[in-house]
């Protein structure tokens, strides 16, 4: 190209300078459709030597002292123009789509995880209880033998310790046996970490992970997810703990379920109950997932023994149970979860098999 006459450094011979020069750059540029076109004509208008803005900038040298910064300012702008439309990075920007990408393909697509459906068991059961004033608390799943069986007053040799299948940590012989370490067999040894820490008033519900020396078949698992719940303060009655845990199911299960609670045995409540809920599946007419009984075991409770009080009020005087009172109640969260989202084998929350977890996203 030929650099356009600079009759003098007028703004009126500037400008058509300058446009004439930026009209050339705008044809170049139309023609540059491929990176090969746009890498000439990044050299023939922007190359270090023989490029034309070095060139323009050559003659531009000979302006007079007054007309300098104007020059310069214009010679800037003209710069600035067309520098960024050499790169090929913009050819992307204006491609036509057809040869850049095939739209009709399939897009690349970030698998998105989801909650696991027994955290979000654990979740949802623990809102339910926040939602009543309860705060969440956690514990070690190693436990010494003091906090799982002791101290919920299960004696040594006590028979009530074989129901709970233990697996026990080797090498631990020497200890005595309140300090021996085990796998926690329920969550139950938090209500005393959690009595030892506060005094009472005490409302605290418990997510945790629990293992037991269980063969696996459909419904078992040696390790499983218990939710816990303990409430302390003064008066507090077993009417309180059904009307809490008939809210709670209500709550959880919906409006419709009723609830019932027989005799039980636990050595750390007294009395203690089982509970049943009306069948979630057939409303309580009897089908083939309650046993034609029209009822769902679904968790163990009962008021808190003061033998229990009288371990945490080792550490804590203010559990006298001559002054305060408590329920606590225990469940598992594998049961709830197949039930709710009807999971045949407790197997498949194990897994990782992402068809199955894919399905609660
Ligand atoms: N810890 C008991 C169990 O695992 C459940 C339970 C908790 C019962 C609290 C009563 C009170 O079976």
């Amino acid at each position: 190209m030929e650099i356009p006459e600079l009759k003098d450094y007028s703004p009126g011979a500037l400008d058509s300078f300058f446009a004439a020069i930026l009209a050339q750059f705008d044809q170049d540029a139309a023609a540059a459709d491929t990176v090969e076109k746009l890498e000439q004509l990044r050299i023939q208008w922007i190359g270090r030597k023989q490029g034309l803005l070095v060139r323009i900038s050559e003659v531009l040298k000979g302006a007079p002292a007054e007309a300098r910064r104007e020059v310069g300012k214009r010679f800037n702008a003209l710069k600035s123009a067309i520098e960024p439309r050499c790169d090929p990075e913009q050819l992307k920007a204006t491609a036509p789509v057809t040869d850049a990408i095939d739209i009709t393909l399939p897009g690349t697509r970030r698998a998105l995880g989801a909650e696991h459906p027994l955290i979000r068991t654990m979740n949802e059961i623990v809102t339910v209880f926040a939602a009543m004033g309860y705060s969440v608390g956690l514990g070690p799943e190693v436990e010494t033998d003091y906090y799982n069986f002791e101290s919920l007053n299960f004696p040594p040799g006590h028979p009530a310790r074989d129901t709970q299948d233990t697996l026990v940590i080797t090498g631990q012989e020497r200890k005595p046996l309140r300090e021996r370490l085990l796998m926690r067999t329920h969550t139950s040894p938090v209500q005393i970490h959690a009595m030892e820490q506060q005094p009472p008033p005490l409302r605290i519900v418990i997510p945790g992970k629990v293992h037991r020396n269980d063969a696996a078949d459909a419904t078992h698992s040696p390790i499983f997810h218990q939710v816990e719940g303990l409430c302390v303060d003064t008066n507090i009655t077993f009417s309180d703990l059904k009307g809490t845990l008939d809210h709670a199911m209500k709550a959880f299960f919906g409006a419709s379920v009723k609830t019932r609670f027989f005799p039980s045995f636990f050595p750390f409540t007294e009395p203690s109950a089982d509970v049943q809920i009306s069948c979630i599946f057939c409303g309580g007419r009897g089908c083939r997932k309650c046993k034609q009984s029209g009822w769902i075991e679904l968790l163990g409770c009962g008021m808190v023994d003061p033998a229990v009080f009288a371990f945490a009020a080792r550490h804590q005087p203010a559990y006298d149970a001559k002054k305060i009172s408590g329920f606590a109640f225990g469940m598992g969260v594998e049961r709830i979860a197949m039930m709710k989202y009807g999971i045949g084998e407790i197997g498949q929350l194990y897994s990782g098999d992402m068809r199955f977890l894919e399905q609660f996203r």
